[in-house]
């Protein structure tokens, strides 16, 4: 896989809000709002492609989202299963491989099978990744990795004080993937609401008022712009990070 331009963030992760505002602002249904969001992915996914990105996260569905009516839980599903077929050829063409973090099992059977379907269909792809937070939650995702170690302590098969950030880390859904660089949160709103809460530990936050059924290439071109003239220290001094090559 090619490395990202220089200034474009090799793994973006998106907090894609803002939908049933947008919706409801119009006086629609709040599935307007999440319809007219998928198609905002499709965008997305070609601009990343498109700019470079090695690696794009989007946050489609939390694991809180269950709680929503069951209506809205029921289009957000059928929305997912509609992406799946409808983007296949876009995903297979483009060498997308597509790949998931969550609690997939939860997922309905006909949004899961298509799904794993067409993740295992495009395991060996080398163009950019595309994962879908479904059924995610960072802390949720903290507290499995914890009780893995946990059990194989309680087995005998590890030291307590063996265990350290990449212990942590190996038993993370993103296990070995890069951190994100950038996460993009749309529609003003400014937490991260449980997404990737280990991994975003150096990213770079950008907020922006947009609603995502209205985020367009220009409004990530302008996110990946001031990513660009941001300087990462990852807690170095300015000069430091300089010198190890970060930053400006
Ligand atoms: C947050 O907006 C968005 C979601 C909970 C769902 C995101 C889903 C999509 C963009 C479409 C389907 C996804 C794919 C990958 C095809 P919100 O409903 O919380 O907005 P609000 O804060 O304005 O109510």
């Amino acid at each position: 896989m090619a490395s990202a331009p220089v200034g474009v963030p090799r793994h973006v992760a998106i907090i894609m809000d803002g939908n049933g505002r947008w919706a409801e602002e119009r006086g629609l249904p709040r599935v307007a709002g999440h319809r007219e969001g998928a198609r905002a992915v499709n965008r997305t996914v070609r601009a990343c492609r498109e700019l470079g990105v090695e690696a794009l996260t989007l946050y489609a569905f939390s694991e809180q989202n269950w709680a929503r009516p069951e209506d809205e839980v029921d289009a957000l599903m059928q929305l997912l299963h509609d992406y799946v077929h409808e983007e296949r050829f876009e995903i297979l063409d483009n060498a997308i491989r597509l790949t998931t973090i969550g609690d997939v099992a939860r997922l309905p059977a006909f949004v899961r099978i298509p799904l794993e379907a067409l993740k295992a269909e495009s395991a060996n792809n080398r163009g950019m990744t595309l994962a879908l937070a479904l059924s995610y939650g960072g802390r949720e995702e903290l507290v499995r990795s914890v009780r893995r170690l946990a059990h194989r302590v309680a087995a005998g098969e590890l030291d307590p004080d063996a265990i350290d950030a990449d212990a942590i880390e190996d038993g993370l859904y993103t296990a070995g993937w890069p951190a994100p660089d950038l996460m993009i949160r749309t529609s003003g709103e400014v937490r991260l609401s449980n997404f990737l809460l280990w991994q975003a530990a150096y990213a770079e936050l950008y907020f922006t008022p947009v609603p995502w059924p209205e985020f367009q290439r220009t409004d990530l071109e302008e996110a990946f712009a001031n990513f660009a003239a941001r300087q990462r220290r990852f807690g170095l001094t300015g000069t430091q990070a300089l010198a190890a090559g970060g930053g400006r």
